[in-house]
């Protein structure tokens, strides 16, 4: 008899808007057994092995290549362009066939348009057609209804102040766009929202696959694949794009190493992450939690990313390195994502750990085999081997640890970045709207220097930097 969650689906095939698997074929890391939960809650817990359990830069460095601080949100608010579940909990059973994807599983800004400006018409400007609603009494924060709940696409854009301001970001670039499309005429009125939609979905997609992935993957990974005809890829689909787990649970969860204690958001303000000390009743809590807050929380975007101008002494700030150590901040979570019910664990390594196991999946080394890399050997994991879990890891852990060990911590390793490049990449083929599909020769041309654009590019044009 077959347990729902615990044995791999059959087919690697799954219809839009499902979660499915890459290597259906291959078993799970362990049984889910009382004593690898066990294992797991100790891997993952607080002062574990993953803690670094102080702010000591020497114990949880940051990240050699010096990728600034910007890309973890950047790659935090991209995860919410392509994933949401908003039913998960670790408590369901998680068989990927049976858990939707509720966001559309592709590239194309839908945590910030919605469903657009008609089935979405709360997202949208009722005065000024084609833009995106900003509150004028709030030009800077992200709008809110009477109750201060974020009106935007997706609530967990609202988390965090450096992801709600990227929210804000991609808004005001949308509206920029619109205003760029009509001062170039040509347009027909009732067709200046489509036109600015698919200018700012093009430049967002650009600079995801020039300047987020290479970051990410390194740049000879994503050029090897581009060049590729698909047959050397683990990543297919029958008909359209679906979201893998060993994504979503494992290889793109890597972002939360890159997260720092602390950030310094603007000239005057410096905080923590979040400060589970404070009264959560505050109205303004001294950290970087999201929720309405006072504008002397808000970013400065120089904090965050390389403008193309000189860069002031020590900034942008750097991002933390890939490897097994989280801040320390991340082991006792304020708050839980939208329908997580309390019972789920503070600590966020021992959320992630738990939910490799919920879904059955594979190990960091038979992943390795089966996409023919030549696996970490148990000496690179001797840390977890009291666990019993250092020559089957759980694929999170052992993404981190490759990426530790194979690239100093400064992208993915062999595993992680084919997982998520190829993902990336597929999905963005698949979309027959997307840019690379449609046009794969188009250039960006909103940057200073037509053919190019980043992120520092965006923020400009949008008005925020
Ligand atoms: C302060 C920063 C962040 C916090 C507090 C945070 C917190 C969380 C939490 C609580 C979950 C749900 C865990 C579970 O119960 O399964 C989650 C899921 C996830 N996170 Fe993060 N995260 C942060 C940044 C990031 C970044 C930078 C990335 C990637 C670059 C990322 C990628 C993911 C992914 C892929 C998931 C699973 C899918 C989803 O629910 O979105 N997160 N995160």
């Amino acid at each position: 008899m077959e347990i729902r969650g615990i044995n791999p689906p059959r087919s690697r095939y799954y219809d839009r808007g499902q979660f499915g698997r890459l290597f259906p074929g291959l078993p799970p890391f362990a049984a889910d057994s009382h004593q690898v939960r066990e294992a797991l809650l100790e891997l993952g817990k607080k002062g574990g092995v993953m803690d670094p359990g102080t702010t000591d830069p020497s114990k949880n460095p940051e990240n050699p290549a010096k990728l600034s601080a910007g890309f973890t949100y950047l790659g935090q608010f991209i995860d919410h362009d392509m994933t949401f579940d908003p039913t998960s909990s670790l408590e369901r059973q998680n068989d990927p066939e049976a858990v939707a994807n509720f966001r559309t599983p592709m590239l194309e800004l839908d945590n910030v348009y919605g469903s657009g400006p008609i089935a979405s018409s709360h997202l949208y400007d009722a005065s000024k057609p084609g833009k995106l609603l900003i509150d004028a009494a709030a030009p800077r924060d992200v709008p809110r209804n009477s109750q201060l709940r974020a009106l935007i696409g997706d609530p967990r854009n609202d988390e965090n102040v450096i992801v709600s301001q990227l929210h804000v970001a991609f808004l005001k670039f949308h509206n920029a766009v619109v205003d760029h499309v009509i001062s170039k005429g040509g347009v027909p009125r009732g067709e200046v929202f489509a036109e600015a939609q698919r200018i700012v979905r093009w430049h967002y997609q650009w600079m995801v696959v020039n300047e987020f992935l290479p970051h990410i993957v390194g740049e000879s990974l994503v050029k090897d694949l581009m060049k590729d005809d698909c047959h050397n890829r683990c990543y297919r689909w029958r008909h359209e794009p679906f979201i893998p787990v060993e994504f979503a649970v494992a290889a793109y969860r890597f972002g939360h190493s890159q997260v720092k204690g602390g950030y310094q958001a603007n000239t005057t303000f410096a905080a923590p992450v979040f400060d589970i000390t404070l009264d959560p009743s505050l109205p303004d809590p001294n950290d970087l939690r999201g929720g309405r807050r006072a504008e002397r929380r808000f970013v400065e975007w120089k904090f965050f990313f390389r403008m193309g101008t000189d860069p002031a002494p020590n900034l942008p700030q750097i991002g933390q390195r890939i490897d097994t150590k989280l801040s320390t901040v991340l082991f006792e979570l304020p708050f839980g994502p939208p329908g997580l019910p309390g019972a789920s664990p503070a600590s966020l390594a021992q959320r992630n750990l738990l939910r490799s196991l919920a879904f059955g999946m594979p190990s960091g080394q038979d992943m390795a085999r089966a996409l023919r890399i030549k696996p970490l050997q148990a000496d690179d994991l001797a840390d977890v081997k009291h666990l019993n879990l250092d020559r089957s890891t759980p694929p999170w852990f052992y993404i981190l640890r490759e990426a530790d060990r194979c690239e100093e911590g400064k992208r993915l390793g062999p595993v992680g970045g084919r997982i998520v490049a190829e993902v990336f990449l597929g999905m963005l083929e698949g979309d027959r709207l997307s840019y690379l599909r449609a046009d794969p020769d188009w250039k960006p041309f909103l940057g200073r220097k037509p053919g190019d654009f980043s992120m520092g590019e965006l923020l400009r044009f949008a008005g925020v930097a």
